[in-house]
């Protein structure tokens, strides 16, 4: 491989089945105040520093990604739209054979509500550290819950974040990362964090994401949504 581009890449999923959704429609492609879901991460990358946008989708999204969503709305950042795979980990694995930058960045497609401003703090903590999430202290209380829901215990609220996205990593780390676990069998890994802390002696730190980030996983978060986008400024 060639000399690594002194710049920033993002890849936005977009490649999940959304079955806690329970719509006809991919819930990435869902309508928000009139835009399908995805575009709204495309557009706040597109407007962010970021020099590369690589979209991961399925493979039977790939022509209506390329002609009704990128083409569509003249995003021009977007150099390649890649097919994912059955897990989050395959569909980022797919999206980092064609980064070109030095940073990149992983984000949630079910995430319209990532600013520019924590697309920044992500990628300065990547700079500094290696490897950053966006996340947030949580606000609840959490308790870890055994067989007939029976509590075992309750860490200290101060300890437990909620993660969010985008996750931030200096390129060969995360492509360590991910080789490493290629080897590893049946893992069961819902962020990319997770694989740098499994996989590499690298620490993984935390920058402030938002309140507002939510993931849009259940029906109730599309009109939640809603009211966050329109409040948005
Ligand atoms: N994702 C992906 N490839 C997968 C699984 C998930 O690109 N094989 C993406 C989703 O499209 C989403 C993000 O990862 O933007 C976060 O995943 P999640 O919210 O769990 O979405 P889904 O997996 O689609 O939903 P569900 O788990 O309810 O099926
Ligand atoms: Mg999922």
């Amino acid at each position: 491989m060639g000399d690594r581009m002194n710049g920033v890449t993002a890849i936005i999923l977009a490649a999940g089945k959304g079955s806690r959704m329970n719509s006809s429609t991919k819930k990435q492609f869902m309508e928000l105040k009139g835009k399908p879901m995805i575009w709204y991460s495309l557009f706040a990358f597109e407007e962010s520093p970021v020099n590369q946008i690589i979209l991961v989708t399925g493979k039977e999204d790939i022509t209506y990604c390329k002609k009704e969503i990128v083409k569509r709305y003249g995003f021009t950042k977007v150099t390649d739209i890649v097919a994912g795979g059955a897990e989050r980990y395959e569909s980022v694995a797919n999206g980092l054979k064609k980064v070109n930058g030095d940073i990149v960045l992983i984000h949630d497609g079910a995430r319209p509500l990532v600013t520019e401003e924590i697309i920044e703090r992500c990628i300065q903590g990547a700079r500094e550290n290696g490897a950053c999430v966006a996340g947030m202290p949580i606000k609840d209380t959490v308790k870890i819950v055994g067989t007939d829901n029976i509590i075992e215990a309750t860490p200290d609220r101060r300890k437990v974040w909620i993660t969010q996205t985008p996750q931030a990593f200096q390129y060969n780390i995360l492509k360590t990362a991910y080789k490493n676990i290629r080897t590893a069998t049946g893992p069961s890994i819902t962020d990319d964090a997770m694989v740098v802390e499994q996989y590499t002696d690298h620490k993984v730190r935390f920058v402030n994401g938002d309140y507002c980030n939510i993931k849009i996983t259940t029906p109730e978060d599309i009109k939640l949504a809603e009211t966050l986008l329109e409040n948005k400024r």
